[in-house]
C-alpha cells in the first residue's frame, strides 16, 4: 500500500466569507436531501425495518424532527451478531492493505462529503461551524491513521522477537473476533467512526449502535464505508436503545469484546455485566471504556492572563461544556482570583447562544433528559457558590423552543461540593479558590475521574511538577484542554475517566489483537 506519511487534517477558517457561505448552502442540501430520511438497520448487508422507530430531534428547535431510524429488537441484535461471526470468517482472511484500503477510499469520500457531514450536525446535535469542522477533520484522521496502524500488524512476524539459534520464532497479531461499538452522540461522527473503523481493519467485525439522539449522521456514516466497499456482515448497523440491545449483546456469550464511550455509570455497569461468564463463552470479554471527567485548568499567578482566559472560555463553553474533556473546574491561586474569574465572567458574556445553524458560540443542550439534569444542577448553585454568569435555562432562544441553558459560572465553589465533583455535562463551571499552587494541584487531583487537565503559568518547575503529579490521561499546558487531534494527542483517560486505551494512539488497534507466537524448529 502506497500512501505518504499521516498528517492530521487542516480546519477550515470560518473568518472567511466564502467559508460560512459554502457551509450555509450545504445546510440548505442537507435539508433538502438528508433531513426527513428514515436509515433502517443494516444487518449482512440488507436494509431492515423495524415496528418501532426512534426520533432525532434538533435540540435547537424541538419542533424539527430530523429524522427517524429503527428500533432494533433482541432478535435483530441476535441475528446481526451470528451474521457478523459469519463475516468474520471471511474478513480475517483479508489482506491488512487490503482492509486499510477500504479506510482510506471512505476517507476520501468524507473529505468530499465534508460539509455535508457538518451541516448534519449542525441540526442533529446543534454544533456550530467550527465544532462540526474540527469533528469532521478528526473523523477523517481516525480513518487515516488506523489505516496507517494496521500495517505494523501485518504478517507473521509484525512485533520483534529475539533471534534463537536453529529456531525460527515470530509474533502475530491475530483479530478477536466480533465486538460491540456504543458510541456517544456528542461526536456522533468521530467517535464512533473512530470506534468501529479501529477494530475492523485489524480483521474485527463490529455491531455499531450509535447514540439514540444522532441516529442519522450514524446511518450517513455507515453509508460511506459501505460505498467504499467493506463488505457485508462487517459491520452491523443496529440503532436501539441501550438498555435493551446494548444489555443484551454486552452480556452475550458470543460477544467478544465492547468499546464503549460515554456516562461513567453506563460504562461501569458495562464492564460488571461484562465480566461475568455465561454458560458456553470461551474468552474473557475485552472492554474498552472512555467515561467522563471532571477536567480542572489551574491558574496561577505567573500565567498570563490573556492565554489563561482564552483556554478557560473555549474549554468550557466549546460544544455548550458537552465534552468528556470539558473545562468544568476552574481552579484559581487566590493572589489572582478576582482578575481571572472577572475577566472570565466578561468573556463568557460576550457568548452568543443560538442555534448551529446560526453559528452561535452556544447552542442547546442534546436532549430533555441532559437539559433536565443541568436544571437539577442550576437550582443548587446559588447554594453551592456565587452564581456569576448565568444561571437559568430558558429553554428558548431568539423565539425558537430548544433545550437552552445559559452559560453559567459559579464562583468559590467548595472543593468538596457536587457542583465541584460530578459531571454536568453542560455549559456549566464550577470556579474554585486555591490558597497557593500546591492547594491548586491538590484540589485538581480532588476527583475521581482523571481525564483532561490543564495548567496556565509561566513557572517551570511548575509545569515540571504538574508533568509527573497532575492525574490526567491528556495534561495541556498553557492553552485549552479540549481538542485533542489524533495522532498527536492519543487520548483516553485515567482512574474513573476509563481504561486508558488511547483513541488516536499509537497503540490503540492491539486492543482488538491478539498475540500468537510460533516457533519452528529447523
Ligand atoms: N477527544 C475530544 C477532545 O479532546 C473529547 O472526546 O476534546
Amino acid at each position: 500500500l502506497k500512501i505518504q506519511e499521516y498528517r492530521p487534517q487542516p480546519f477550515t477558517d470560518f473568518t472567511l466569507p466564502e467559508n460560512v457561505q459554502a457551509y450555509q448552502a450545504a445546510l440548505r442540501t442537507v435539508r433538502a436531501e438528508l433531513v426527513g430520511r428514515h436509515y433502517p438497520l443494516i444487518i449482512d448487508g440488507e436494509r431492515v425495518d423495524t415496528e418501532g422507530k426512534l426520533t432525532s430531534l434538533n435540540p435547537c428547535d424541538t419542533k424539527e424532527v430530523v429524522g427517524t431510524t429503527a428500533k432494533a429488537t433482541i432478535q435483530d441484535a441476535e441475528r446481526a451478531l451470528q451474521g457478523a461471526w459469519r463475516a468474520f470468517e471471511g474478513w480475517k482472511k483479508w489482506d491488512m492493505d487490503a482492509r486499510a484500503r477500504i479506510l482510506l477510499k471512505a476517507s476520501a469520500i468524507l473529505k468530499r462529503r465534508r460539509l455535508e457531514a457538518c451541516a448534519l450536525m449542525s441540526i442533529e446535535v446543534g454544533k456550530n461551524y467550527a465544532e462540526a469542522d474540527v469533528e469532521v477533520a478528526e473523523a477523517i484522521d481516525f480513518l487515516e491513521y488506523y489505516a496507517r496502524s494496521a500495517m505494523k500488524y501485518a504478517g507473521f512476524g509484525s512485533s520483534e522477537t529475539t533471534w534463537f539459534e536453529g529456531e525460527e520464532n515470530g509474533l502475530m497479531s491475530l483479530p478477536i473476533g466480533v465486538g460491540v461499538s456504543i458510541s456517544p452522540w456528542n461526536f456522533p461522527c468521530a467517535i464512533f467512526l473512530g470506534m468501529l473503523a479501529a477494530p475492523i481493519v485489524v480483521g474485527n467485525c463490529v455491531i455499531a449502535k450509535p447514540a439514540e439522539d444522532s441516529g442519522l449522521i450514524a446511518g450517513f456514516v455507515v453509508d460511506i464505508l459501505l460505498e467504499a466497499g467493506l463488505p457485508a456482515g462487517v459491520l452491523q448497523f443496529l440503532p436501539g436503545v441501550g438498555r435493551e440491545v446494548g444489555e443484551y449483546l454486552t452480556t452475550h456469550a458470543r460477544t467478544r469484546f465492547i468499546t464503549f464511550t460515554g456516562s461513567r455509570a453506563v460504562g461501569l455497569h458495562i464492564n460488571e455485566v461484562a465480566a461475568k461468564t455465561q454458560p458456553g463463552q470461551r474468552w474473557i470479554k475485552k472492554v474498552i471504556l472512555e467515561l467522563g471527567g471532571k477536567d480542572g485548568l489551574i491558574v496561577d499567578e505567573t500565567a498570563d492572563l490573556d492565554v489563561a482566559v482564552t483556554a478557560a472560555v473555549q474549554g468550557a463553553f466549546g460544544f455548550n461544556g458537552q465534552k468528556c474533556s470539558a473545562m468544568s473546574r476552574l481552579i484559581v491561586v487566590d493572589s489572582v482570583y478576582d482578575d481571572v474569574v472577572n475577566a472570565f465572567v466578561e468573556r463568557a458574556r460576550a457568548l452568543s447562544v443560538g442555534t448551529g445553524e446560526e453559528n452561535a458560540n452556544v447552542t442547546a443542550v442534546v436532549n430533555q433528559m441532559s437539559f433536565d439534569k443541568i436544571k437539577g444542577y442550576l437550582e443548587i448553585a446559588p447554594r453551592e457558590g456565587t452564581v456569576l454568569l448565568g444561571g437559568q435555562a430558558p429553554g428558548e432562544a431568539n423565539g425558537r423552543a430548544g433545550y437552552y441553558v445559559q452559560p453559567t459560572i459559579v464562583g468559590d465553589v467548595g472543593r468538596e461540593a457536587r457542583l465541584a465533583q460530578e459531571e454536568i455535562f453542560g455549559p456549566v463551571v464550577a470556579v474554585l479558590r486555591a490558597k497557593d499552587w500546591a492547594d491548586a494541584l491538590e484540589i485538581a487531583n480532588s476527583t475521581q475521574y482523571g481525564l483532561t487537565g490543564g495548567v496556565c503559568s509561566r513557572d517551570r518547575a511548575r509545569l515540571e511538577q504538574a508533568r509527573h503529579e497532575f492525574e490526567a490521561g491528556n495534561l495541556y499546558f498553557n492553552r485549552k484542554i479540549t481538542g485533542a487531534i489524533v495522532g498527536v494527542q492519543p487520548f483516553g483517560g485515567y482512574n474513573m475517566s476509563g481504561t486508558d486505551s488511547k483513541a488516536g494512539g499509537p497503540d490503540y488497534l492491539a486492543n482488538f489483537l491478539q498475540l500468537k507466537t510460533v516457533t519452528e524448529r529447523w
